[in-house]
């Protein structure tokens, strides 16, 4: 959480907006919100929730992946893998997420996020700005994620050439209630999003399948 002494912001004002968040998901026929993928490194993230926005973009949804390793090319570039730029990044990404649920978009986050505290902080923002809120962990055991390791960076940490990888030498606190839990192992990622779509059309975030036979 930010500290006090962290905030250097002083002396601004708040700008009250001339339109409502109704009226933006009145022009796009959806409700924002923010999907939170979490999980080891090569859990599946990525491609589940990369699946996802396809899956919504072919159903006619405006949705959006905020993807860990795209992000930190750009926007969190100036941070690393310290527990305190870690929790950084996530506060960021939280604050980023709502902005994209405020304006009527389905945004994806996929980051490991390990702290439970710095998730909860995100599930607090989206709370009080009324946004709802999935939590979905990839709960993937790590045994698999180190086999598949498609960058090669569990190898590169048992070799010692990472120092504080997630899920060797670096924590990783497993959500205790999220929405969603999903298995990459025993799943393909077109089964795990079957799982996803049912939870998001129960909490009517979504209609039942309505398919843009334009898009493929
Ligand atoms: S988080 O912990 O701050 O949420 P994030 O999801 O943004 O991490 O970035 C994780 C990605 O960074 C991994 O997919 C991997 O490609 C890369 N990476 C580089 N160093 C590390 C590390 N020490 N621990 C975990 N991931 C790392």
């Amino acid at each position: 959480m930010k500290k006090k002494d962290d905030i250097k912001a002083t002396n601004i004002v708040w700008h009250s907006t001339h339109v409502e968040r109704w009226e933006r998901e009145e022009i796009l026929k959806q409700q924002g919100c923010t999907i939170w993928f979490t999980g080891l490194p090569s859990s599946g993230k990525s491609t589940t929730s990369f699946t996802l926005e396809h899956e919504l973009i072919k159903r006619g949804y405006l949705a959006y992946v905020l993807d860990g390793d795209n992000v930190r090319h750009g926007l969190n570039s100036n941070l690393g893998f310290s527990a305190e730029d870690r929790e950084e990044n996530i506060r960021r990404i939280g604050e980023v997420a709502k902005l994209f649920a405020d304006s009527g978009v389905i945004v994806m986050t996929s980051f490991i996020s390990p702290y439970r505290k710095d998730r909860d902080l995100a599930r607090k923002l989206h709370n009080e700005a009324g946004l709802p809120f999935v939590e979905v962990f990839v709960d993937t055991p790590v045994e698999v994620c180190e086999e598949r390791d498609p960058k090669g960076l569990y190898r590169k940490a048992r070799r010692g050439e990472i120092k504080g990888f997630t899920g060797i030498d670096d924590p990783y606190e497993v959500p205790l209630d999220p929405e969603i839990v999903i298995n990459t192992r025993d799943c393909t990622p077109e089964e795990c999003v079957e799982q996803i779509l049912p939870y998001l059309s129960s909490r009517g975030l979504i209609k039942p399948n309505l398919r843009v036979a334009s898009i493929r």
